[in-house]
């Protein structure tokens, strides 16, 4: 069975699919593994690299995909029309290809009929249940906790002054206070990772769960604490959309809150939905000359009102609100070791000894992911 793995062609991705380590345990499965040349050099991993750990490499997407079984992408394949170079991937796939990638189906419902219609067989990674036995092929936690700690780094990056408390000759720098709104898995880490570098950390989120994941990592917990929001999460352990009445008091105790932080992360998503706005214009205007913002969400439609996907913008108070595109992918080294052992892991999962790669469509993570099969889509959410 032939696996390909091509280049990324989505504007700012700088991710690949697989890494040395994974093809090399991909032959292991008896797989064939052909990367298209260049695709690692976002990720500073040279052709040359997946050569030595067994993969060939092409010259180009066709002849990388040419016949392909199995094909892993970091973005769903460009359609005709969608790309700067022309490429239409997905006219690259054989009928019957089984394509894994972060396909975005919510935002890209003519790519799921185009899948069908293509014959490939795809799965969104993204879909991957929260179950004990799929922890390790999670590629929103994988990615989420990269983007976490390169949100923190990036504030640091933005903000004119310092991080932790520091006592010299020439007199004390105050400590930075650092608010992270919505604690899952980009906010823990974010967390963790302003609290080493010495700011004074405080969090929020609507899930009752996480109050003391936020204690345990020395911050503290900034919540209207009351009969909605300890009902607020789902058995998947996400969050609910919250009432109108809810995110207004929520909105009065952050507004009291926000004036005094100096960087601000919010993170805050509700699978399936537009992000909800946690911080407006009011509290912009209420902050810091100097502070910074940065929304992880903004892709989501942001949480931050004023926030603008791929851009920095400065208010009129001086306060710098970021909101860059593709979070990963501004780690892309880290996140594509990450994400190629998620995407090892589920063909792993999906390997039987004598019959090779096997679709189980019975089997729970199948069920989760599946988008397409055999030239229907089978999905509930995007079926019919
Ligand atoms: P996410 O990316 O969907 O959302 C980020 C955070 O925003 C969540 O904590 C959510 O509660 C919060 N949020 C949503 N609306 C908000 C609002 N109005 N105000 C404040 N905060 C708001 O979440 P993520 O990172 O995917 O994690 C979701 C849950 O899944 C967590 O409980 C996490 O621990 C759990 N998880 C479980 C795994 C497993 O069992 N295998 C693996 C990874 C995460």
């Amino acid at each position: 069975m032939k696996v390909a793995i091509p280049k990324e062609r989505r504007a700012g991705e700088l991710r690949v699919a697989a890494s040395p380590e994974t093809v090399k345990k991909l032959k292991g499965l008896g797989l064939d593994v052909v990367v298209e040349s260049g695709a690692g050099l976002g990720s500073s991993l040279p052709d040359a690299a997946f050569e030595a750990a067994g993969a060939t490499i092409a010259a180009d997407a066709a002849s990388a995909l040419a016949g392909a079984d199995i094909v892993l992408k970091v973005q769903r394949p460009l359609l005709s029309g969608e790309g700067s170079d022309g490429v239409d991937e997905l006219a690259l796939l054989k009928k019957g290809a089984l394509l894994f990638a972060i396909l975005n189906p919510h935002n890209s419902r003519d790519h799921v009929k185009a899948y069908a219609a293509a014959g490939v067989n795809a799965f969104a990674m993204e879909f991957m249940p929260r179950i004990t036995r799929a922890q390790v092929m999670d590629v929103l936690s994988s990615q989420a906790n990269l983007a976490g700690y390169k949100a923190v780094v990036d504030a640091a990056t933005e903000y004119g002054r310092a991080f932790p408390m520091m006592m010299t000759a020439a007199g004390t720098v105050p400590p930075a206070r650092a608010f992270i709104m919505g604690v899952g898995v980009a906010g823990l880490q974010a967390i963790a990772t302003a609290k080493r570098l010495g700011a004074i950390v405080s969090a929020t989120d609507v899930r009752p769960a996480v109050k003391e994941q936020v204690q345990s990592l020395g911050g503290s917990f900034v919540a209207v604490e009351n009969d909605e929001f300890k009902q607020a999460e789902t058995a998947g352990g996400y969050a609910k959309e919250m009432s109108d009445d809810y995110k207004r008091q929520q909105a009065a105790l952050v507004a009291e809150h926000i004036k005094k932080q100096d960087i601000v992360i919010t993170t805050a998503l509700i699978p399936g939905r537009k992000a909800p706005i946690l911080v407006t214009a009011e509290h912009v205007a209420s902050m810091k000359p100097g502070s910074v913002i940065i929304d992880l969400a903004v892709e989501q439609g942001g949480n931050v009102e004023g926030s603008k996907l791929g851009e920095t913008v400065v208010t009129a108070n001086g306060v710098k609100i970021v909101g860059h595109a593709n979070y990963p992918s501004r780690i892309a080294e880290s996140a594509s070791l990450l994400y190629a052992k998620n995407l090892l892991a589920l063909l792993t999962a999906l390997n039987d000894k004598e019959k090779g790669i096997t679709v189980n469509w019975d089997d729970e993570i199948v069920k989760a992911i599946a988008l397409t099969r055999d030239g229907a889509v089978i999905h509930p959410a995007f079926a019919g």
